[in-house]
């Protein structure tokens, strides 16, 4: 399948649609404070999809049995909500949401945190958003998919954290996952073109200690194997005539 470029109106749904997650995701972020399960918090998120008349992208995607994803500290993405997970004080969270609006799937990740953190996992979020926006900034039409992973790679690199290899982000637009797949990692100047009317969702997934990842017996959760912290954000990004739009944005 080649990369869908979406049409003029089809790209009006998608910028409604990404004013819709983005608030979505800011309410839940509200919402995050000690002794909340992780539950709670996907329990919020269904009741804003449904007063936003979409629908969850994530719930029975591949048997995924919830609207978000809740991945807390060590756990890097699709830690599914639970009411035996408690946020406690020091915790730092990934909401990972997707909704489809008029046929249209948007896609992104916010992280938070619970105070009293320390100051060096304050510091390893704005990096990792740091990260995100470079990758952004290289999202741009006659750029190729490989400058937006070097630049997860490189700049991950440079402050000492590892960008998780098996998981990457994606085309997203009539299906949750359209090509092309973006790595977290690679060769400036490689991969697919980038043209306007593409809508990709990019989503650096860092690792505070090393790289390597396992799978929980639940066949979701990822965590890191050395249990050091991870952090995901993700935006849904438009290509423009001009440079690009990020669509997922407040
Ligand atoms: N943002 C994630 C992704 O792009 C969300 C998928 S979770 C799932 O893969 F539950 F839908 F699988
Ligand atoms: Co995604």
């Amino acid at each position: 399948m080649r990369i869908p470029i979406k049409t003029k109106e089809e790209i009006n749904i998608m910028r409604a649609g990404g004013r819709i997650l983005a608030d979505i995701l800011e309410t839940l972020r509200k919402e995050v404070c000690e002794g909340i399960s992780t539950k709670y918090l996907d329990e919020k998120a269904e009741d804003l999809i449904k007063k936003y008349k979409v629908e969850p992208s994530f719930k029975n995607y591949q048997g995924y049995p919830a609207c978000i994803c809740s991945s807390v500290n060590e756990e890097v993405v699709h830690a599914i909500p639970s009411l035996k997970k408690i946020l406690q004080k020091g915790d730092i969270i990934s909401i990972d949401c997707g909704i489809i609006y008029k046929g249209f799937n948007l896609d992104s990740t916010i992280t938070t945190y619970i105070e009293p953190i320390p100051a060096e996992t304050k510091q390893f979020l704005k990096n990792t958003l740091k990260i995100l926006d470079k990758a952004i900034s290289q999202a741009i039409q006659g750029a190729r998919v490989g400058d937006i992973s070097n630049a997860i790679e490189k700049t991950a690199k440079e402050y000492g954290y590892s960008p998780v290899r098996e998981l990457t982000g994606h085309g997203v637009g009539r299906k949750l996952h359209e090509p092309p797949q973006i790595p977290n990692y690679g060769k400036k100047n490689t991969g697919e073109l980038l043209l306007p009317g593409m809508t990709l969702a990019i989503e650096p997934i860092i690792n505070q200690g090393e790289r390597y990842i396992k799978t929980l017996k639940d066949d979701w959760t990822v965590v890191t194997q050395d249990d050091s912290l991870s952090i995901q954000v993700e935006h849904t990004v438009l290509i423009t005539a001009k440079g690009n739009e990020i669509l997922t944005k407040i």
